[in-house]
């Protein structure tokens, strides 16, 4: 008998109002055609570009998502602060001071099996909070009994940070996929010690655009350098991903798979 695969989509950070619609509309399709058992998707964009609140994620979980990850927009809507304490399905960076709003992970039974989902947020060209590196492996460890799977979104700038995380967690975790730069990367691979890795799974919002915000405004503000606020584009949304086919008895990778493709809503 052929040995059960568990399934995970992965979508890239949410962008907007076209970003959610955009998610809202493909998720079940994506998740059948995947035959994906669970999806994680990025929300720390997903209220005009910044931050999430509680009427976006219940959306979002209504449309399919198991769990939503953020990152370092996720204190820019005040309202969501207390819903970050009560809602264990939505993460923020746990890296962040302790005793901040919010979980940094969450441990959730999904069609029999158990997975560990962590958040964690990148230092390099970010605010210099706690270590992702030693913050991830405490948590690994302390939960290491618990579960098998282990998926990681590393919420950061710097590529050079996010290949040495996943080196780092080699072994240890199913999967680190970076999140933040709003752009796919083609990196996807499998490391020596059988953890997926992808620099950026990319952004799912509107595509002609600079990272989903208005091109104009990036150009203006390179120009006058001024501190112009991003706007979030108008245009048509793209969806990025990946799938990850795990097998859930060890808890590795069996294969990691990049998506892309154009909203049609
Ligand atoms: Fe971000």
């Amino acid at each position: 008998m052929a040995s059960r695969k568990f399934k995970v989509l992965a979508l890239g950070d949410i962008i907007g109002s076209a970003g959610q619609r955009a998610v809202v509309a493909a998720c079940e399709g994506l998740k059948r055609r995947h035959n994906a058992d669970m999806v994680i998707v990025n929300g720390e964009n997903a209220v005009e570009g910044f931050g999430i609140d509680e009427a976006t994620a219940q959306r979002l979980f209504a449309a399919g998502a198991n769990v939503i990850t953020t990152g370092n927009h996720v204190w820019q809507q005040k309202s969501a602060m207390s819903y970050l304490d009560r809602e264990d399905r939505i993460l923020r960076p746990a890296n962040y001071p302790g005793g901040n709003p919010g979980h940094g992970y969450c441990v959730v039974d999904v069609r029999g099996e158990t997975v560990v989902v962590l958040n964690l947020q990148g230092r390099v060209r970010m605010p210099s909070i706690d270590c992702p590196f030693r913050t991830a492996k405490d948590i690994v460890r302390k939960l290491k009994g618990k579960a098998k799977i282990f998926i990681v979104d590393f919420h950061a700038e710097a590529t050079e940070e996010k290949e040495a995380l996943a080196a780092y967690l080699d072994g240890e975790v199913t999967l680190v996929f970076g999140t933040h730069t709003h752009v796919q990367t083609t990196d996807e691979r499998i490391l020596p010690g059988g953890t997926s890795f992808l620099t950026d799974i990319g952004a799912c919002g509107p595509h002609d655009s600079v990272i989903g915000f208005k091109s104009d405004v990036s150009v203006r503000r390179a120009l006058t350098q001024l501190p112009l606020k991003n706007e979030v584009s108008d245009t048509t949304a793209r969806l990025h991903g990946l799938v990850l086919s795990i097998d859930p008895v060890t808890g590795k990778t069996l294969n990691i798979e990049r998506i892309r493709e154009d909203s049609l809503v």
